[in-house]
C-alpha cells in the first residue's frame, strides 16, 4: 500500500512539475511577441514568476517521493521494497530528469532577464526551444517503463 500510494504521489507531483516545465517556455514566447504591450509584459511577467515557484516546489516534492522509491529500502525495508537492485535505467533516467531541471531553470533565467529589461530569443526560437523537454520525457518515460538495463 504504501508503496503503491508514493508511486502514485510522485506520479502526480511530477505531472504538475512537467505541466510548469511546458507552459513556461510558452509564457516566454507571449511575452517576445508583445514587446510593446507594457501592462501585457507586466501579467506575463507575474504568471511566469508565478508558474516557476510553483513548478520548482512540485518538483521537490517529485524528488523527494522519487528518492523514497529509489532508496526508501534502506531505511523502511519492511515497508518500501528494492525496486531498483542492480540495475542502471534509474542512473539514465535521473541524468535526463537533471537535464530537465536544468532546462527549466534556464527559461527562469530568461524570464527574469526579460522582466529586466534584457532581450529574449526570436519568438520562433523559443518556440523550437519549447519541444525539447518533450524528447527528454519520453526518455525518461521509455526507462522507468521499459528498463532496458
Ligand atoms: C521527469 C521526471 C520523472 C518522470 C517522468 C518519472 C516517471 C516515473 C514513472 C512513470 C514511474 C512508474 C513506473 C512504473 O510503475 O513502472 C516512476 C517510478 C519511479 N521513479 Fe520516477 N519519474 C521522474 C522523476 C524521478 C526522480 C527525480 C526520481 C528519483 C529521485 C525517480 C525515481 C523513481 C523510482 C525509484 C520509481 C519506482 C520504480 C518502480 O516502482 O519500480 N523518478 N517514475
Amino acid at each position: 500500500m504504501t508503496y503503491l500510494l508514493t508511486k502514485t504521489l510522485h506520479l502526480l507531483f511530477v505531472m504538475a512539475w512537467m505541466a510548469a516545465v511546458f507552459y513556461l517556455p510558452r509564457i516566454l514566447v507571449n511575452v517576445a511577441e508583445t514587446r510593446d504591450e507594457a501592462a501585457v509584459q507586466r501579467r506575463l511577467h507575474l504568471m511566469g514568476r508565478r508558474l516557476y515557484k510553483f513548478g520548482h516546489y512540485m518538483f521537490g516534492i517529485a524528488f523527494v517521493l522519487g528518492l523514497a522509491l529509489w532508496q526508501g529500502w534502506r531505511i523502511f525495508p519492511g515497508v518500501l521494497p528494492n525496486v531498483i537492485g542492480s540495475m542502471h535505467w534509474i542512473d539514465a533516467k535521473l541524468a535526463l530528469v537533471a537535464a530537465l531541471l536544468i532546462y527549466f531553470s534556464w527559461c527562469g533565467r530568461l524570464l527574469k532577464r526579460s522582466e529586466a529589461g534584457g532581450a529574449l530569443p526570436s519568438s520562433l526560437a523559443l518556440r523550437w526551444i519549447n519541444e525539447l523537454p518533450v524528447l527528454l520525457l519520453i526518455g525518461a518515460l521509455y526507462l522507468v517503463l521499459a528498463r532496458p538495463f
